[in-house]
């Protein structure tokens, strides 16, 4: 089906376009009265979630409602632990816990490589509801996390502001630490595929705890495993977006993915000269959303003026915070829409 906003796709691709696209990570969610209301009559984020249907319907919303130019898929990056056989529970104000965690080759084993259709097919119903639904009115992006994110929370067993459990196993027990990590490549690489076949137009990669490690461990850690997902994808176009890894953009930049996501920590120009053949996406606080309009613009301005129009996809530099109003994210979109027209 033909697009009739494929500015992302033509940025992702390195062509011209006429502005700058936008979009917000975690877009559909707790920012908007309408996801709340959809969540109620779900009764729980995970029902939301496995629900094709509701969660097509919170996917779309931002498009309606706050006028990005893409939307992506109503899911979490949970699912993969979930598919191998390790359930999460999300607890109210508190975020993920794991019940069972991977600590020993015995846990190890009893996990499967995920089978994207019979274990997540509740994501692809998703995406293919979604993908009708849009109708082409913008991409859809699909999404999963990196192998060492997800690594993270299948040894933890919930959130950590340090994940000393999970970097303890890096250091006493690296073999174990490499099959799980394998393990979860591999049902990464067939999920992702799996969503680029039911109407993802563009994947990306979230490695949410890239900044825990140090480069030496990044480069062994992580590294690798998102350079099999990027060599694994040619459907559509890859962004690798690694928050924190600031020491490792110059690798990343020589993955083979078409995107690279920086966080506000990041220099613009330093990124531009370190990453010079691929295009950028972010990198705004979302705390800068916090200030009145006339703040956030001056903000938008500045970061546009930066990256330039081309070869860029504006965005937050992580996901926008729940308390952040709505009025002030679609003055975020409108800003961009308006100060990156050539
Ligand atoms: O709009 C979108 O971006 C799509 C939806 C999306 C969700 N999670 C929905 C969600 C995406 C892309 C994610 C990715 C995700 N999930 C990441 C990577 C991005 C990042 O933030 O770094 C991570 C680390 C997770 C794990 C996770 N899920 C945590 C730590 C939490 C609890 C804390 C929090 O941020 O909310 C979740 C819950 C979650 N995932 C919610 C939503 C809308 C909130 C649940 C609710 O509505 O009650």
């Amino acid at each position: 089906m033909n697009l009739q906003n494929d500015l992302l796709l033509r940025a992702a691709r390195g062509e011209r376009v006429e502005r700058t696209p936008v979009w917000t990570m975690r877009q559909a969610g707790r920012i908007l009265a309408e996801y709340r209301a959809v969540r109620e009559q779900a009764g729980s984020f995970i029902k939301l979630a496995t629900t094709p249907e509701l969660a097509a319907e919170v996917t779309i919303q931002p498009v309606d409602i706050l006028g990005v130019d893409a939307a992506i898929i109503f899911s979490d990056i949970l699912v993969i632990p979930e598919g191998m056989g390790l359930p999460y529970k999300m607890v109210e104000q508190r975020g993920p816990v794991f019940p069972r965690t991977v600590r020993t080759a015995a846990d190890l084993e009893s996990l499967r490589i995920a089978d994207p259709e019979a274990d997540l097919g509740y994501v692809l119903d998703a995406l293919k509801i979604v993908k009708k639904e849009l109708n082409g009115r913008v991409p859809l992006i699909g999404f999963a996390g990196a192998p060492f994110t997800i690594f993270c929370y299948m040894t933890e067993g919930k959130g950590s502001k340090t994940f000393s459990v999970a970097k303890k196993l890096l250091y006493t027990d690296p073999e174990f630490s490499h099959s799980l990590l394998q393990k979860i490549t591999d049902s990464t690489i067939a999920y992702l595929k799996a969503q680029a076949v039911a109407g993802a137009d563009l994947l990306q990669v979230f490695d949410s705890w890239a900044g825990i490690l140090s480069p030496e461990q990044y480069r062994e850690f992580s590294l690798p495993y998102i350079k099999q997902i990027c060599d694994a994808i040619h459907e559509v176009p890859v962004t690798v977006f690694a928050k924190g890894a600031f020491f490792a953009r110059k690798e990343i930049g020589e993955l083979s993915c078409s995107v690279v996501g920086l966080d506000w920590n990041m220099d613009i120009q330093e990124s531009r000269e370190l990453i010079p053949n691929k295009t950028l996406q972010g990198n705004l606080d979302p705390c800068a959303l916090y200030g009145n309009f006339e703040q956030i613009r001056a903000e938008v301005k500045k970061m546009v003026g930066a990256f330039g129009t081309q070869r860029y996809i504006a965005n937050l530099g992580h996901g926008v915070y729940p308390d952040t109003p709505p009025d002030n994210v679609r003055c975020f979109i409108d800003a961009v829409k308006e100060y990156s027209q050539v």
